[in-house]
């Protein structure tokens, strides 16, 4: 059924009775052209040509990341704090003013000279626009505070996203880790795809690098991005793709999937696309090397295994599987 490449093992599908015989979009009705192939745990002689690059290049993404976060957020803090001053300081100038003209009318009802002073301030008044700015000058305090609320929970997920891997591994909440993920990632996904979540809520805490985990998660969600953005269908029609993030428990391990309705993995280079270096992407866009850090984050480092399925003109999941400490290993 299977065939061993390089470390990557691949089968295809040729009907219901194939154990690895997945279907990508109904399950059960598996098709020869769906193939499944799977990252073994004994990598083969290229996969040492990732080498130290690969991470250290994210270790060094990770501490830039985190420094520009840091940077960013006091700046924004203090925008926050002085546009929450505005909006509060501008209500109480508007009831203030709101005060005055009443009095103004008042002195204006008197008549005389008083009166007259105050018929001028009023006229002034009704020609400024207080009206359109009592109401537009709020709309615009509140949207900046909008916008500043949105940079922090960026600056906050990049901070937590980027957190120098510890030596060991921590229990970790793989859905924030995900939410994070998806949020510092938005760039990359959200002019070409909508992206929803399916959380198995089941998914218990599990130890793991947790900053690794994002990296395969972002590097996952970005390969489905480019694949939507890249797409024939796409280019012809300009329709949004769809990514899904989905999680889900397994006797002894977790799954974290992303699945995306690109244009598939074209046969004649799925056994190579974890191979260091190898892209099909131009030049400045891709540098081939997030599937081989997938490959090392997941199995080398984690003790996990991957699985992708792609259909040609439908799409590609690819799933990795976490191991869970077996219940006799916790105390
Ligand atoms: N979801 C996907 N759909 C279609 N093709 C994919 C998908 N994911 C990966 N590929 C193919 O696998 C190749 C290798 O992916 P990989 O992530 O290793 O490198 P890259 O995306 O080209 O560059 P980098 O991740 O370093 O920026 C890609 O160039 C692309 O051809
Ligand atoms: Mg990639």
């Amino acid at each position: 059924m299977g065939k061993a490449l390089n470390g990557v093992e691949a089968a295809v599908a040729m009907g219901p009775d194939e154990p690895l015989a997945l279907s990508l979009a109904e399950p059960g009705a598996c098709e020869d052209r769906v193939i499944v192939g799977r990252a073994q745990v004994e990598s083969g002689d290229w996969f040492e040509g990732l080498g130290p690059v690969g991470l250290s290049r994210l270790q060094m993404l990770g501490r830039l990341a985190q420094g520009i976060a840091h940077e960013i957020n006091t700046p924004t803090q203090f925008i926050g704090d002085n546009t929450t001053f505005l909006r509060d300081s501008f209500g109480e100038s508007f009831a203030l003013i709101g005060q005055l003209m009443a009095h103004l009318l008042e002195i204006q009802g008197m008549g005389g000279p008083a009166g007259e002073a105050a018929q001028k301030a009023l006229d002034s008044m009704a020609h400024s626009d207080l009206d359109y700015l009592g109401v537009e000058i709020p709309k615009a305090i509140q949207q900046s505070l909008d916008g500043v609320g949105r940079i922090s929970n960026i600056v906050s997920a990049m901070k937590n996203f980027s957190h120098p891997s510890a030596d060991v591994q921590t229990l970790t909440d793989l859905h924030h880790a995900i939410n994070n993920t998806i949020l510092v990632s938005q760039n990359e996904w959200k002019y070409s795809a909508t992206l929803g979540v399916d959380f198995d809520l089941n998914v218990p805490r599990v130890p793991c690098f947790p900053s690794e985990v994002s990296q395969v998660v972002l590097n996952l969600i970005v390969n489905a991005a480019h694949a939507i953005g890249a797409s024939p269908t796409r280019a012809a029609t300009g329709a949004y793709g769809k990514i899904t993030v989905r999680t889900r428990l397994h006797p002894g391990e977790v799954e974290i999937s992303v699945q995306d309705d690109g244009p598939g993995i074209p046969r004649e280079i799925q056994q190579r696309i974890f191979e260091p270096f190898f892209t099909t992407k131009p030049a400045g866009k891709g540098t081939g090397q997030g599937l081989a850090i997938v490959h090392k984050i997941v199995v080398e480092h984690h003790g996990g295994w991957i699985l992708f399925e792609t259909a040609p003109g439908r799409g590609t999941t690819f799933r990795i599987f976490l191991p869970l400490p077996r219940p006799d290993s916790i105390h």
